[in-house]
């Protein structure tokens, strides 16, 4: 397992020298943050039916605290658009769904998959140093593709609501945030997004 986390480490490394913006830190998320999106996803699940999708999985950090929390292996379904870090997750993942993709092409990600229906969004996108355009794409596309009152779960280490008020506003979403996860390096903030379900 050490091995396994030392190479993980590694490769993220080398994908974010070629892709910095993309990839947004240098090193994997830590574990107390990966168990925070993880228990908070657990808890956002409410006995909804359907997969529980994961952007932007790159090692496989969270994947692992999804697991360790209970998601069961064939409700999960990771989406990485880096074609090295795909495999790097088909390698060492037996089970949960791999698809090498854009998370702003979501639904059509999840038809040609075979996906019918999702429970929640699990996201450690690195939406702060994504451009502006492309954080409407993807944020707009978990929207479409989440049912009423399913929540959409992303970190940030910034001090703002990693979706910004203009994006939220105009999808009507309401945010919630756990506290500082003061430990992980740098410290991290689990924010809770959902399209409140009509009453
Ligand atoms: C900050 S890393 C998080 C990796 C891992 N989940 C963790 O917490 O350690 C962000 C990951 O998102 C991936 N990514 C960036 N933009 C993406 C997109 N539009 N669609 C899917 N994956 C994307 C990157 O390749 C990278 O693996």
């Amino acid at each position: 397992m050490a091995s396994l986390e030392h190479a993980g480490t590694a490769l993220f490394l080398k994908r974010w020298l070629r892709r910095p913006f993309a990839m947004g830190a240098v090193v994997p998320s830590g574990p107390l943050l990966a168990r925070a999106m993880a228990e908070t996803t657990q808890r956002c699940l409410e006995g909804r039916l359907g997969h529980v999708i994961e952007l932007g999985a790159g090692t496989g950090e969270v994947t692992k605290a999804l697991l360790a929390a209970g998601i069961p292996t064939q409700r999960l379904a990771l989406i990485e658009r880096d074609p090295v870090l795909a495999g790097f997750l088909r390698q060492n993942f037996r089970g949960p769904h791999i698809i090498e993709g854009d998370a702003a092409h979501l639904p059509g990600l999840m038809v040609a998959n075979g996906i019918e229906r999702i429970a929640a969004v699990v996201s450690s996108l690195p939406l702060l140093s994504l451009p502006g355009d492309v954080v409407n794409e993807i944020v707009s596309a978990v929207f479409e593709a989440l049912p009423a009152g399913a929540a959409m779960i992303q970190f940030t280490y910034g001090t703002k609501p990693p979706v910004p008020k203009t994006l939220r506003d105009r999808l009507a979403l309401k945010a919630t945030h756990g506290k500082r996860i003061w430990r992980n390096v740098p410290p991290a903030v689990v924010w809770t997004f959902r399209k409140p379900a009509a009453t």
